[in-house]
């Protein structure tokens, strides 16, 4: 018979929430980065890893700065999503896979963003960062896909199972008796 680890179903909706999420300030991050290049303050910060008042912000460079502190706050949430997906059990391969890909390629693009400063944004490596946040964001895009679909194979198969359970105890998912059992019980005198 199929067993169901309701606790495992629990964890796999939190993953699929936190990849969300996840996806939601990478979406944030790359919105950022276009108005960083378009409004042309690239450079506003020339200095990596930190700006020239060291943590402290500044009016001069708050863009770029956000930038940057939101970069390192995407790095962290894709490895965390990473460690997640690959903790779980229900996870696919696949899924598995393209979290490994989205953690590697993040710290890819976040030394890559440095190396957009250190070159003075020369074109091919600002093409290159932009090309790899899509490549980031697609692979984040087919994790919370399939932890969606994982998620709905887990609810489906624990309905069957609840009516698997509820006609086994003689009983129809809507509470009514079901006959074969109901028969039974009836012809044993029960
Ligand atoms: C996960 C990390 C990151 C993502 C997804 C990301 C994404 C982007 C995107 C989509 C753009 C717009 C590109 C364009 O319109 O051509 C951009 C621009 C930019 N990014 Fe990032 N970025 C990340 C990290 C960083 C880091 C760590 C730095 C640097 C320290 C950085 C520096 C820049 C700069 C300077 C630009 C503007 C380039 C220009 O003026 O044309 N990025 N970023």
């Amino acid at each position: 018979m199929l067993r169901v680890n309701y606790d495992r179903m629990n964890y796999d909706k939190f993953v699929l929430l936190f990849s969300v999420a996840t996806l939601c300030v990478l979406f944030g991050l790359m919105f950022m980065g276009g108005y960083v290049s378009a409004s042309g303050v690239g450079l506003s910060c020339p200095d990596w890893p930190l700006c020239p008042n060291g943590l402290a912000p500044s009016a001069e460079f708050l863009i770029e700065y956000t930038h940057r502190t939101v970069a390192a706050s995407t790095g962290l949430l894709v490895l965390m999503t990473m460690v997640f997906v690959l903790r779980s059990k229900n996870s696919m391969r696949s899924t598995k896979v393209f979290s490994i890909i989205a953690a590697t390629v993040v710290f890819g693009q976040i030394a890559l963003g440095a190396t957009v400063i250190t070159e003075r944004l020369h074109a091919v490596l600002v093409t290159a960062h932009l090309a790899l946040g899509l490549a980031l964001y697609s692979s984040l895009i087919f994790v919370v896909i399939n932890t969606y679909y994982t998620n709905l194979r887990l609810k489906s198969s624990s309905a069957s199972a609840t009516a698997t359970q509820y006609s086994d105890s003689g009983f129809a998912s809507n509470g009514k008796r079901t006959s074969v059992r109901y028969s039974q019980n009836k012809s044993a005198n029960l």
